[in-house]
């Protein structure tokens, strides 16, 4: 595919590439994504479960949807595309990896430079006192050890702010990249949504579903797995 090719050459001419991934990026390792048509918010309204209201007003329900998926993360792993962009990075072949993906799989394949720009479900908080706690009192219902607040994971709810150092840590990676790829992500949701406009960069979107209105220098229409694969393949 002459695409992927040339996209394998602007990667080795690239003196500074940044990697910009979705829920898309970790679907091949078991977890849904959000939009496409086995997503969460196919089956879940996001006003109900995924916003501070959510959290203050129902509680249960807010707990449930994110017990239900820490749990399955933890019968899960990153598949073979997030190792390739971990060994991307030990060679120097990208320099940086946003991400809006909550499972820490970039970490776990052994990334470095990751911001992770919707926080994750690996570490909770008090909700109202911000005390750290432990995920099996998250799991388990407890409230807050200090305060006796509500539990929550340190995931960015619709609304909140995003972690100051991870939005502006990706603001200069990107300012400063001269190739942005970005893979399994809709771009539905600002203002990570920006990103790929704000470089001087070449940009490159890498999705099961492309439309058509791409502002993309190029755009791949694929899995994940099988384009990062194949990339790895053409710039070896
Ligand atoms: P939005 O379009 O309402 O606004 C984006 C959010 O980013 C706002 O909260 C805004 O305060 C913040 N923001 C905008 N510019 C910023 C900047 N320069 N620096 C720091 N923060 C900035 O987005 P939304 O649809 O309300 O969602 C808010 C965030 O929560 C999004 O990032 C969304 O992806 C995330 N979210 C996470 C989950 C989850 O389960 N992980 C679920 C829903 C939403
Ligand atoms: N390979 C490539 N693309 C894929 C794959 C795959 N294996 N699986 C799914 N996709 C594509 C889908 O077609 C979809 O376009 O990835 C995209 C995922 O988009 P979303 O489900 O919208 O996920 P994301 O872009 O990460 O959502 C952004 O919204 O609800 C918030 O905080 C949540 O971080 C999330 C944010």
């Amino acid at each position: 595919m002459a695409t992927l090719q040339e996209v394998g050459k602007w990667m080795m001419e690239s003196k500074n590439t940044v990697v910009l991934t979705g829920a898309g990026m970790s679907t091949e390792s078991g977890l849904p994504d959000f939009r496409s048509k086995e997503g969460w918010w196919r089956s879940i309204d996001p006003s109900t479960v995924a916003n501070v209201d959510a959290l203050n007003r129902n509680y249960d329900l807010f707990h449930e949807f994110y017990r239900d998926r820490i749990i399955s993360l933890s019968h899960c792993k990153p598949h073979e595309g997030h190792l390739i962009v971990a060994e991307w990075e030990k060679k120097g072949i990208i320099s940086h990896v946003a991400t809006q993906n909550v499972d820490g799989f970039h970490h776990q394949a052994g990334n470095r430079n990751v911001s992770e720009l919707h926080g994750n479900i690996r570490t909770f908080r008090c909700h109202n006192c911000g005390a750290g706690a432990l995920e099996e009192l998250f799991l388990n219902g407890d409230n807050c050890r200090e305060c006796g607040g509500r539990l929550r994971p340190n995931v960015v709810l619709f609304g909140e702010m995003l972690p100051q150092e991870a939005w502006e840590t990706s603001l200069d990676a990107i300012d400063s990249a001269d190739l942005v790829l970005v893979i399994g992500s809709s771009l539905q949701v600002s203002p990570v949504n920006q990103l790929p406009s704000m470089t001087k960069g070449k940009t490159v979107w890498l999705n099961k579903e492309i439309d058509s209105f791409s502002q993309f220098d190029k755009t791949i229409e694929g899995s994940a797995k099988n384009i990062l694969q194949q990339l790895n393949n053409i710039i070896k």
